[in-house]
Protein backbone atom coordinates (compact mmCIF):
# COMPACT_ATOMS: atom_id res chain seq x y z
CA UNK A 1 0.00 0.00 0.00
CA UNK A 2 1.07 3.38 -0.90
CA UNK A 3 1.98 5.48 2.55
CA UNK A 4 4.12 8.68 2.77
CA UNK A 5 7.71 6.87 3.15
CA UNK A 6 8.62 8.27 6.27
CA UNK A 7 12.47 8.28 6.25
CA UNK A 8 12.35 7.52 10.19
CA UNK A 9 13.88 4.72 12.49
CA UNK A 10 11.25 2.20 12.96
CA UNK A 11 8.88 3.21 15.81
CA UNK A 12 7.26 1.34 18.18
CA UNK A 13 3.30 2.48 18.05
CA UNK A 14 0.73 1.61 20.29
CA UNK A 15 -2.94 2.07 18.75
CA UNK A 16 -6.25 2.40 20.75
CA UNK A 17 -9.39 1.69 18.10
CA UNK A 18 -7.00 0.02 15.81
CA UNK A 19 -10.02 -2.54 14.88
CA UNK A 20 -12.11 0.12 13.79
CA UNK A 21 -12.64 1.57 10.36
CA UNK A 22 -9.86 4.29 10.15
CA UNK A 23 -7.76 2.85 12.73
CA UNK A 24 -7.58 -0.89 10.97
CA UNK A 25 -6.38 1.36 7.65
CA UNK A 26 -3.55 2.78 9.70
CA UNK A 27 -2.44 -0.07 11.23
CA UNK A 28 -1.76 -1.75 8.19
CA UNK A 29 -0.15 1.30 6.91
CA UNK A 30 2.21 1.27 9.71
CA UNK A 31 3.10 -2.10 9.25
CA UNK A 32 3.58 -2.12 5.69
CA UNK A 33 6.18 0.63 6.63
CA UNK A 34 7.83 -1.22 8.76
CA UNK A 35 7.22 -0.11 12.63
CA UNK A 36 5.55 -2.51 15.76
CA UNK A 37 1.98 -1.78 16.43
CA UNK A 38 0.46 -3.19 19.53
CA UNK A 39 -3.47 -3.01 18.37
CA UNK A 40 -5.64 -2.05 22.19
CA UNK A 41 -9.18 -2.28 21.53
CA UNK A 42 -12.34 -3.46 23.08
CA UNK A 43 -14.08 -4.84 20.02
CA UNK A 44 -17.68 -2.78 21.12
CA UNK A 45 -17.25 -1.07 17.50
CA UNK A 46 -14.34 -2.56 16.11
CA UNK A 47 -13.83 -6.13 14.57
CA UNK A 48 -11.11 -8.63 14.96
CA UNK A 49 -10.91 -9.65 11.74
CA UNK A 50 -9.85 -5.67 11.01
CA UNK A 51 -6.89 -6.22 13.08
CA UNK A 52 -3.97 -6.48 10.75
CA UNK A 53 -2.67 -9.97 11.72
CA UNK A 54 1.13 -8.68 11.91
CA UNK A 55 -0.17 -7.07 14.76
CA UNK A 56 -0.32 -7.89 18.58
CA UNK A 57 -3.38 -7.48 19.61
CA UNK A 58 -4.28 -6.89 22.61
CA UNK A 59 -8.26 -6.97 23.61
CA UNK A 60 -8.92 -4.79 26.28
CA UNK A 61 -10.97 -1.46 27.03
CA UNK A 62 -9.25 1.83 27.81
CA UNK A 63 -11.32 2.43 31.22
CA UNK A 64 -9.22 -0.32 32.83
CA UNK A 65 -6.98 1.96 34.14
CA UNK A 66 -4.47 -0.01 35.63
CA UNK A 67 -4.62 -2.41 32.38
CA UNK A 68 -3.98 0.56 30.18
CA UNK A 69 -1.19 1.55 32.47
CA UNK A 70 0.49 -1.79 32.63
CA UNK A 71 -0.52 -2.11 29.02
CA UNK A 72 1.72 1.14 27.74
CA UNK A 73 4.35 0.43 30.35
CA UNK A 74 4.95 -3.00 28.78
CA UNK A 75 4.97 -1.74 25.22
CA UNK A 76 7.08 1.31 25.66
CA UNK A 77 5.76 2.88 22.89
CA UNK A 78 7.39 5.92 20.77
CA UNK A 79 3.73 7.07 20.18
CA UNK A 80 0.26 6.50 20.70
CA UNK A 81 -2.31 6.80 18.56
CA UNK A 82 -5.75 7.10 20.42
CA UNK A 83 -8.90 6.24 17.62
CA UNK A 84 -11.01 4.69 20.59
CA UNK A 85 -13.93 6.58 20.84
CA UNK A 86 -17.82 6.72 19.89
CA UNK A 87 -18.62 8.70 17.48
CA UNK A 88 -22.15 8.71 16.51
CA UNK A 89 -23.42 12.16 16.65
CA UNK A 90 -26.99 11.35 16.86
CA UNK A 91 -26.59 9.08 20.12
CA UNK A 92 -24.28 11.66 21.71
CA UNK A 93 -27.37 13.73 21.67
CA UNK A 94 -29.72 11.22 23.33
CA UNK A 95 -26.57 9.82 25.48
CA UNK A 96 -24.04 12.80 25.83
CA UNK A 97 -22.90 10.84 29.09
CA UNK A 98 -21.70 8.00 26.79
CA UNK A 99 -19.60 10.52 24.70
CA UNK A 100 -18.28 12.32 27.86
CA UNK A 101 -17.47 8.91 29.78
CA UNK A 102 -15.91 7.65 27.02
CA UNK A 103 -14.20 10.35 24.87
CA UNK A 104 -13.09 12.34 27.40
CA UNK A 105 -12.71 10.80 31.20
CA UNK A 106 -11.39 6.85 29.21
CA UNK A 107 -9.44 8.99 26.99
CA UNK A 108 -7.55 10.85 29.69
CA UNK A 109 -6.85 7.64 31.05
CA UNK A 110 -4.76 6.41 28.11
CA UNK A 111 -3.52 10.35 27.91
CA UNK A 112 -2.17 9.37 31.26
CA UNK A 113 -0.74 6.29 30.89
CA UNK A 114 1.39 8.02 27.74
CA UNK A 115 2.79 10.19 30.46
CA UNK A 116 3.59 7.70 33.28
CA UNK A 117 5.14 5.56 30.50
CA UNK A 118 7.63 8.29 29.37
CA UNK A 119 5.70 8.12 25.89
CA UNK A 120 7.11 11.27 23.64
CA UNK A 121 4.24 11.28 21.27
CA UNK A 122 -0.04 11.29 21.76
CA UNK A 123 -2.04 11.52 18.02
CA UNK A 124 -5.47 11.66 18.72
CA UNK A 125 -8.47 11.57 16.33
CA UNK A 126 -10.02 14.78 16.19
CA UNK A 127 -13.57 16.13 14.39
CA UNK A 128 -14.72 18.85 12.41
CA UNK A 129 -17.31 18.17 14.28
CA UNK A 130 -15.65 20.75 17.38
CA UNK A 131 -16.81 23.57 14.54
CA UNK A 132 -20.30 24.05 14.63
CA UNK A 133 -21.82 26.00 12.52
CA UNK A 134 -18.91 27.47 10.99
CA UNK A 135 -19.45 31.16 9.33
CA UNK A 136 -16.74 31.22 6.89
CA UNK A 137 -15.59 28.80 4.31
CA UNK A 138 -13.45 26.73 3.88
CA UNK A 139 -12.93 26.08 7.82
CA UNK A 140 -9.04 26.56 8.89
CA UNK A 141 -8.09 25.66 12.35
CA UNK A 142 -8.06 29.38 13.21
CA UNK A 143 -12.23 29.03 12.83
CA UNK A 144 -13.68 29.37 15.80
CA UNK A 145 -14.64 26.37 17.76
CA UNK A 146 -18.35 25.65 18.86
CA UNK A 147 -19.63 22.27 18.91
CA UNK A 148 -23.53 21.85 18.43
CA UNK A 149 -23.27 18.02 19.51
CA UNK A 150 -21.89 16.47 23.14
CA UNK A 151 -19.36 14.13 20.26
CA UNK A 152 -17.83 17.20 18.98
CA UNK A 153 -17.41 18.68 22.70
CA UNK A 154 -16.14 15.60 23.77
CA UNK A 155 -13.51 15.95 21.32
CA UNK A 156 -12.73 19.40 21.65
CA UNK A 157 -12.03 18.67 25.35
CA UNK A 158 -8.96 16.66 24.48
CA UNK A 159 -7.79 18.82 22.20
CA UNK A 160 -7.52 21.60 25.26
CA UNK A 161 -6.36 18.71 27.56
CA UNK A 162 -3.62 17.64 25.55
CA UNK A 163 -2.61 21.42 24.93
CA UNK A 164 -1.70 21.62 28.73
CA UNK A 165 -0.47 18.09 28.65
CA UNK A 166 2.08 19.18 26.17
CA UNK A 167 3.11 22.60 28.24
CA UNK A 168 3.37 20.86 31.57
CA UNK A 169 4.20 17.08 30.55
CA UNK A 170 6.22 17.78 27.67
CA UNK A 171 4.04 15.42 25.59
CA UNK A 172 4.00 16.38 22.09
CA UNK A 173 0.51 15.96 20.25
CA UNK A 174 -1.24 15.97 17.11
CA UNK A 175 -5.34 16.20 17.16
CA UNK A 176 -6.01 15.62 13.54
CA UNK A 177 -9.52 16.83 12.95
CA UNK A 178 -11.06 14.48 10.14
CA UNK A 179 -13.90 16.04 8.01
CA UNK A 180 -16.00 12.85 6.28
CA UNK A 181 -13.66 9.54 6.60
CA UNK A 182 -14.80 7.38 3.38
CA UNK A 183 -13.37 4.67 1.09
CA UNK A 184 -11.17 1.91 1.67
CA UNK A 185 -7.75 -0.15 1.25
CA UNK A 186 -7.55 -3.62 -0.87
CA UNK A 187 -8.26 -5.12 3.28
CA UNK A 188 -9.87 -3.32 5.27
CA UNK A 189 -13.13 -1.00 4.74
CA UNK A 190 -16.10 0.62 6.52
CA UNK A 191 -18.28 -1.40 8.97
CA UNK A 192 -19.89 -0.09 11.85
CA UNK A 193 -22.87 -1.87 13.58
CA UNK A 194 -25.48 0.77 13.11
CA UNK A 195 -24.65 2.09 10.13
CA UNK A 196 -25.28 6.06 9.91
CA UNK A 197 -22.61 7.13 7.02
CA UNK A 198 -24.08 8.54 3.84
CA UNK A 199 -21.47 6.22 1.40
CA UNK A 200 -22.04 2.86 2.96
CA UNK A 201 -25.68 3.61 3.08
CA UNK A 202 -25.89 3.98 -0.29
CA UNK A 203 -23.80 1.25 -1.20
CA UNK A 204 -26.21 -1.11 0.56
CA UNK A 205 -28.96 -0.76 -1.62
CA UNK A 206 -26.06 -0.71 -4.54
CA UNK A 207 -25.81 -4.65 -2.90
CA UNK A 208 -29.59 -5.15 -3.07
CA UNK A 209 -29.35 -5.20 0.97
CA UNK A 210 -32.04 -2.29 1.13
CA UNK A 211 -34.64 -1.01 -1.40
CA UNK A 212 -33.74 2.77 -1.50
CA UNK A 213 -31.29 5.13 0.65
CA UNK A 214 -32.55 8.30 2.19
CA UNK A 215 -31.48 11.94 1.41
CA UNK A 216 -31.86 13.93 4.61
CA UNK A 217 -33.07 17.92 3.58
CA UNK A 218 -33.39 19.11 0.30
CA UNK A 219 -33.80 23.05 1.51
CA UNK A 220 -30.38 23.71 2.59
CA UNK A 221 -28.85 27.16 1.08
CA UNK A 222 -26.41 25.00 -0.92
CA UNK A 223 -26.33 24.60 -4.82
CA UNK A 224 -28.68 21.67 -5.01
CA UNK A 225 -30.42 22.21 -1.76
CA UNK A 226 -28.78 19.10 -0.02
CA UNK A 227 -25.62 19.12 2.43
CA UNK A 228 -22.10 19.64 1.33
CA UNK A 229 -19.70 17.58 2.74
CA UNK A 230 -15.72 17.03 2.38
CA UNK A 231 -15.21 13.19 1.70
CA UNK A 232 -11.36 12.19 2.18
CA UNK A 233 -10.12 8.78 2.08
CA UNK A 234 -9.53 6.46 4.46
CA UNK A 235 -5.74 6.03 3.06
CA UNK A 236 -5.20 9.86 3.00
CA UNK A 237 -6.16 9.85 6.67
CA UNK A 238 -3.97 6.89 7.54
CA UNK A 239 -1.01 8.79 6.16
CA UNK A 240 -1.31 11.81 7.83
CA UNK A 241 -1.14 9.80 11.00
CA UNK A 242 2.34 8.26 9.95
CA UNK A 243 3.32 12.07 9.06
CA UNK A 244 2.58 12.92 12.12
CA UNK A 245 5.19 10.65 14.38
CA UNK A 246 7.72 12.80 13.09
CA UNK A 247 9.32 14.69 15.91
CA UNK A 248 8.78 18.41 16.99
CA UNK A 249 5.78 18.53 15.79
CA UNK A 250 2.47 19.74 17.76
CA UNK A 251 -1.19 21.09 17.47
CA UNK A 252 -4.50 20.88 15.85
CA UNK A 253 -4.59 19.65 12.06
CA UNK A 254 -8.06 19.69 9.53
CA UNK A 255 -7.65 16.50 7.41
CA UNK A 256 -9.74 17.28 4.21
CA UNK A 257 -9.47 17.90 0.51
CA UNK A 258 -10.95 21.20 -0.05
CA UNK A 259 -13.31 20.03 -2.51
CA UNK A 260 -16.97 19.64 -1.65
CA UNK A 261 -20.26 17.37 -2.50
CA UNK A 262 -23.28 17.32 -2.11
CA UNK A 263 -25.44 14.43 -0.62
CA UNK A 264 -27.32 14.31 -4.37
CA UNK A 265 -23.67 14.45 -6.33
CA UNK A 266 -22.85 11.58 -3.73
CA UNK A 267 -26.09 9.41 -4.68
CA UNK A 268 -25.11 10.29 -8.15
CA UNK A 269 -21.44 8.92 -8.21
CA UNK A 270 -22.46 5.70 -6.45
CA UNK A 271 -25.34 5.03 -9.22
CA UNK A 272 -22.39 5.96 -11.90
CA UNK A 273 -19.98 3.60 -10.60
CA UNK A 274 -21.97 0.69 -9.17
CA UNK A 275 -24.33 0.67 -12.36
CA UNK A 276 -27.25 0.29 -10.29
CA UNK A 277 -30.15 2.22 -10.06
CA UNK A 278 -30.57 3.02 -6.66
CA UNK A 279 -33.56 4.71 -5.77
CA UNK A 280 -33.52 7.75 -3.12
CA UNK A 281 -36.31 9.04 -0.97
CA UNK A 282 -36.32 12.57 -0.07
CA UNK A 283 -36.71 12.78 3.94
CA UNK A 284 -36.81 15.76 6.24
CA UNK A 285 -33.11 17.34 7.51
CA UNK A 286 -31.47 15.36 9.93
CA UNK A 287 -31.55 17.58 13.34
CA UNK A 288 -27.60 18.68 13.75
CA UNK A 289 -26.21 18.52 9.99
CA UNK A 290 -24.69 21.77 9.19
CA UNK A 291 -25.64 22.45 5.70
CA UNK A 292 -22.08 22.92 4.07
CA UNK A 293 -18.51 21.76 5.77
CA UNK A 294 -15.61 21.86 3.64
CA UNK A 295 -11.75 22.08 5.26
CA UNK A 296 -8.53 24.04 4.27
CA UNK A 297 -6.37 21.69 5.19
CA UNK A 298 -3.03 24.18 3.99
CA UNK A 299 -1.57 23.46 7.51
CA UNK A 300 -1.08 19.80 6.89
CA UNK A 301 0.36 20.29 4.11
CA UNK A 302 2.51 22.80 5.49
CA UNK A 303 3.61 21.69 8.45
CA UNK A 304 2.75 17.85 7.86
CA UNK A 305 3.98 17.35 4.54
CA UNK A 306 0.80 15.33 3.80
CA UNK A 307 -0.81 15.27 0.53
CA UNK A 308 -3.92 13.71 -0.62
CA UNK A 309 -3.63 11.02 -2.96
CA UNK A 310 -6.46 8.74 -3.15
CA UNK A 311 -9.15 11.46 -2.45
CA UNK A 312 -11.50 12.13 -5.88
CA UNK A 313 -15.12 11.32 -4.90
CA UNK A 314 -14.61 8.70 -7.64
CA UNK A 315 -12.04 7.08 -6.41
CA UNK A 316 -13.53 6.82 -3.03
CA UNK A 317 -16.63 5.44 -3.93
CA UNK A 318 -14.94 2.49 -6.04
CA UNK A 319 -12.70 1.63 -3.51
CA UNK A 320 -15.55 1.36 -1.10
CA UNK A 321 -17.48 -0.38 -3.38
CA UNK A 322 -14.63 -2.65 -3.83
CA UNK A 323 -14.60 -3.55 -0.80
CA UNK A 324 -18.10 -3.59 0.41
CA UNK A 325 -18.84 -6.11 -2.79
CA UNK A 326 -16.20 -8.26 -1.75
CA UNK A 327 -17.21 -8.09 2.06
CA UNK A 328 -21.39 -8.01 1.65
CA UNK A 329 -21.40 -8.64 5.79
CA UNK A 330 -18.73 -6.47 6.46
CA UNK A 331 -16.72 -8.53 9.03
CA UNK A 332 -19.84 -10.42 10.30
CA UNK A 333 -19.10 -13.95 10.21
N1 LIG B 1 -27.03 11.67 4.82
C1 LIG B 1 -28.15 11.38 4.08
N2 LIG B 1 -28.62 10.10 4.12
C2 LIG B 1 -28.05 9.12 4.87
C3 LIG B 1 -26.90 9.44 5.63
C4 LIG B 1 -26.43 10.73 5.59
O1 LIG B 1 -28.70 12.23 3.39
O2 LIG B 1 -28.54 7.98 4.87
C5 LIG B 1 -26.48 13.03 4.73
C6 LIG B 1 -26.35 13.69 6.08
O3 LIG B 1 -27.55 14.33 6.41
C7 LIG B 1 -25.18 14.63 5.81
C8 LIG B 1 -24.31 13.89 4.78
O4 LIG B 1 -25.19 12.92 4.21
O5 LIG B 1 -25.64 15.80 5.23
C9 LIG B 1 -23.14 13.17 5.40
O6 LIG B 1 -23.61 12.42 6.51
P1 LIG B 1 -22.72 11.35 7.28
O7 LIG B 1 -23.57 10.76 8.34
O8 LIG B 1 -22.08 10.42 6.31
O9 LIG B 1 -21.55 12.22 7.90
P2 LIG B 1 -21.63 13.54 8.82
O10 LIG B 1 -21.20 14.68 7.96
O11 LIG B 1 -22.92 13.65 9.51
O12 LIG B 1 -20.59 13.18 9.95
C10 LIG B 1 -19.22 13.03 9.72
C11 LIG B 1 -18.66 12.05 10.72
C12 LIG B 1 -18.81 12.56 12.12
C13 LIG B 1 -18.20 13.93 12.20
C14 LIG B 1 -18.75 14.83 11.14
C15 LIG B 1 -18.01 16.11 11.14
O13 LIG B 1 -19.30 10.81 10.62
O14 LIG B 1 -18.15 11.70 13.02
O15 LIG B 1 -18.60 14.25 9.86
O16 LIG B 1 -18.80 17.07 10.61
F1 LIG B 1 -18.48 14.47 13.40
Amino acid sequence: MAGPCLRSRRMNVFVTGGAGYIGSVCVEMLLDEGHNVTVYDNLSEGHEDAVDPRALFIHARISDRSNINETVQDAAPDAIIHFAANSLVGESMKNPGKYFRNNVSNSLKVLDAAVEAGVKKFIFSSTAATYGIPEEMPITEETPTAPINPYGESKLAMEKFMRWYHEIHDLEYVALRYFNAAGASERFGEHHRVETHLIPNILQVALGQKDNCQIFGDDYPTPDGTCVRDYIHVLDLASAHILALQEGISGVFNLGNGDGYSVKEVVDACRRITGKGIEAIQQPRRPGDPPRLVADADKARQVLGWEPEHSGLDNIVETAWRWHSAHPNGYAK
